[in-house]
């Protein structure tokens, strides 16, 4: 299987720096990339997180239609995934799978994404001595789709959880679906947690100061990041780890990647073309085929080995 994986700019500073070879019209394809035989491509639509979400919806989806398309006809890709905000405007991604003209696979990354989110909360822990049966949990984007399984799998571990989101009538919908010690909240309560996990689609930085107990541990799976490095500046006894990073030393110069890392949802997919597996995962994700993604990473060795602050490597300095 051919993979690509579709994406757009994290912010206006990113633009310039992609190679003049990687434009083609509106959208920015890599070199043809191997991964121990997996053949295909990272590609980005040229937009920011600020028009993908603020731009009509339609018109959005659209480019992404069409970026897939023309990945297929003109790259011969057979599974697509749908990097960053792709997913958010595309109801996680069911919206591609159900347009006739884009005839592969769909994935929108999440599973391993939400797996490695859950594996750098417990690893954020045991760096700091501290025990999740002790500590209070804020999870942002509760019921998106990393959220909701973020959720699902770290309620039970923690005294206690705050789930917070916009809409009520999602939250409500979400608590009908999990057990454990939580409540819901449409404020942004995350200076009650000792451990907040971001996971929103919100454009930019979401998090400030004043948002953060002391010595809280923020997740920050959110592309864009929810937290941004002038906050963690300014409250260095906050330790924010990046939520969805692994080590993978096969793709290097992806301008917005740090070098040796690479975002779980990207490595997803290369996993499933290297499986040759041929299935959508839109949508809610499938706990098993997320536990799935984490046997395939343990094969592949693309597993989670250090913690790291915008590509570099966290320390205990607390
Ligand atoms: N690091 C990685 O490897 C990686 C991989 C995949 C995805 N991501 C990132 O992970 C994030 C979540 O992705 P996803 O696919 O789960 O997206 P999603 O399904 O769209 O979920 C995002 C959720 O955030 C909520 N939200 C937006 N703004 C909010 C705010 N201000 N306060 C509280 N909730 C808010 C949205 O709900 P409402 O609109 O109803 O509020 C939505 O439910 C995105 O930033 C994406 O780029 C990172």
């Amino acid at each position: 299987m051919r993979f690509a994986t579709i994406g757009h700019f994290l912010d206006e500073n990113l633009v310039k720096q992609f190679p003049e070879s990687w434009v083609h019209g509106k959208l920015l394809i890599s070199p043809e990339l191997d991964v121990r035989g997996a053949k295909g491509y990272i590609t980005g639509l040229t937009l920011t997180a600020r028009e993908m979400m603020q731009l009509p919806r339609e018109q959005v989806r659209n480019h992404i239609l069409d970026a897939a398309v023309l990945l297929q006809d003109d790259f011969h890709v057979d599974l697509i995934q749908l990097g960053a905000l792709t997913t958010s405007v595309t109801e996680g991604g069911v919206w591609v799978a159900h347009q006739r003209q884009y005839r592969g696979f769909v994935n929108h990354g999440d599973s391993y994404t939400a797996a490695v989110t859950c594996q750098a909360v417990m690893k954020a822990l045991q760096l700091f001595d501290k025990k999740s049966s002790d500590q209070v949990l804020a999870i942002v984007g509760a019921y998106g789709v990393i959220g909701e399984a973020v959720t699902k799998i770290l309620i039970s571990k923690f005294r206690h959880s705050i789930l917070i989101g916009r809409q009520k009538e999602k939250l409500v919908e979400l608590q009908k679906t999990i057990d454990g010690d939580f409540e819901t909240s449409l404020e942004l309560r995350t200076n009650e947690a000792d451990v907040v996990v971001t996971a929103t689609s919100h454009p930019d930085a979401l998090i400030k100061s004043e948002h953060l107990k002391k010595g809280a541990i923020v997740v920050d799976v959110s592309q864009p990041a929810n937290l941004s490095s002038v906050v963690c500046d300014k409250r260095p006894d906050v330790c924010r780890v990046d939520g969805g990073l692994v080590d993978f030393p096969y793709v290097t110069g992806i301008p917005g990647m740090a070098p040796g890392k690479n975002f779980s949802c990207i490595i997803e997919v290369i996993m499933q073309a290297m499986e040759n597996e041929k299935e959508n995962h839109v949508g809610s994700i499938d706990l098993a085929h997320l536990r799935k993604t984490e046997d395939w990473g343990k094969k592949y060795g693309f597993t989670l080995n250090e913690l790291t602050n915008f590509g570099k490597t966290v320390q205990r300095v607390r």
